[in-house]
């Protein structure tokens, strides 16, 4: 339909990418039409019952895989005129564990996915872009594209190369945005835990595993819990993004993580990033944890009292 924006999204078939394609579709205006893709097409019920009407309408579906070459470049040829108004490169992986414990192939994996699965992308829909003098690439990077996290070692790596890799092209692409999420409730969450149970852990000495297993990872899920925002909240926010009249750089969408990244800004040695993650790794993780136990005490009593 003229006068909609073509908006490809990679990574559909799940979480933000799912929620993404579903808002955008459903515009009131129908300003957009939205190819939502994904690698493996067998996933795409849930997709096609959150986007229910819209399917077919204001929404279609594709097949990419952003670490295929051939995948990418069949995908593109096959829109109209090769034309996309706005890309969202939203596909990615995490990993996370101790750095001895991880073969590097499986490193190699998630930079396949999370950095040369965008570049891959970009390289194919940029030369239009830029013959036509428009378009909007949107990255979802992540806070821990700004600041690392213990045994996040090779996704903050991942994603701090993305920042960079756009650093360096918002300057000639000035229709660039980041979108930098904190935890989000999607299958991303559920995938690292199940990894995580599987994982053995080979290579890592018993200390770094217990705070890796025990430490760590508790309280990781509880700062999921606590502060975790939806994948419709990273929709909403990007929404915004491609409709404001001169879209920002960088786009935190937790305000909670606002003092983090100014943390790391506000001292150039660094050391106070790594000194207070040491602090709450270290003392307060185990701290959380013993309050968490309190917490249990604390309502078991309220339910003898309550029974009494
Ligand atoms: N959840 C969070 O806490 C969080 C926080 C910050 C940033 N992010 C970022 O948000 C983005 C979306 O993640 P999510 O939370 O929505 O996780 P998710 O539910 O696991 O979704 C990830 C999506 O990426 C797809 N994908 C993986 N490899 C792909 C490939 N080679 N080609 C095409 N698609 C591929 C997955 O497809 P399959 O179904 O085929 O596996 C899935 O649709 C990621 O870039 C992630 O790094 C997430």
């Amino acid at each position: 339909i003229p006068g909609q924006k073509v908006v490809l999204i990679t990574g559909c078939s799940s979480g933000i990418g799912l929620r993404m394609a579903v808002m955008l579709a459903k515009d009131e205006q129908k300003r957009y039409h939205v190819i939502a893709t994904m690698r493996d097409l067998k996933r795409k019920d849930k997709l096609v019952e959150a986007a229910g009407d819209t399917y077919g309408k204001t929404l279609s579906l594709a097949v990419l895989d952003v670490c295929n070459d051939e995948s990418v470049k069949q995908c593109i040829d096959g829109i109209k005129d090769r034309h996309v108004d706005v890309l969202i490169n939203n596909a990615g992986i995490g990993l996370v564990g101790p750095v001895e414990s991880i073969p590097i192939e499986e490193m190699k994996k998630v930079f396949e996915t999370n950095f040369f699965g965008v570049i891959r992308m970009i390289k194919e829909v940029m030369p239009d872009m830029k013959k036509r003098r428009g378009g909007h690439i949107i990255v979802v990077s992540s806070v821990m594209g700004l600041q690392g996290v213990v045994f996040n070692d090779v996704y903050a790596a991942s994603k701090f190369a993305i920042e960079g890799f756009c650093e360096c092209l918002a300057v000639q692409l000035l229709n660039l945005s980041l979108i930098e999420p904190g935890p989000v409730h999607t299958e991303f969450e559920v995938k690292m835990i199940e990894e995580v149970k599987k994982r053995e852990c080979p290579g890592a000495d018993p200390d770094t595993v217990h705070y890796f297993k025990d430490v760590y990872l508790p309280s990781s899920l509880d700062i999921f819990e606590a502060l975790g925002q939806t994948p419709d909240d990273i929709a909403k926010c990007t929404k915004k993004v491609i409709e404001a009249s001169s879209p920002r750089f960088r786009n935190l969408t937790n305000p909670l993580y606002s003092p983090i990244v100014a943390m790391k800004y506000a001292d150039e040695t660094g050391s106070l990033s790594i000194h207070a993650f040491y602090h709450m790794l270290f003392n307060m993780g185990s701290l959380m944890h013993v309050k968490k136990k309190n917490r249990k005490l604390d309502d078991k009593t309220n339910s003898v009292c309550e029974g009494d």
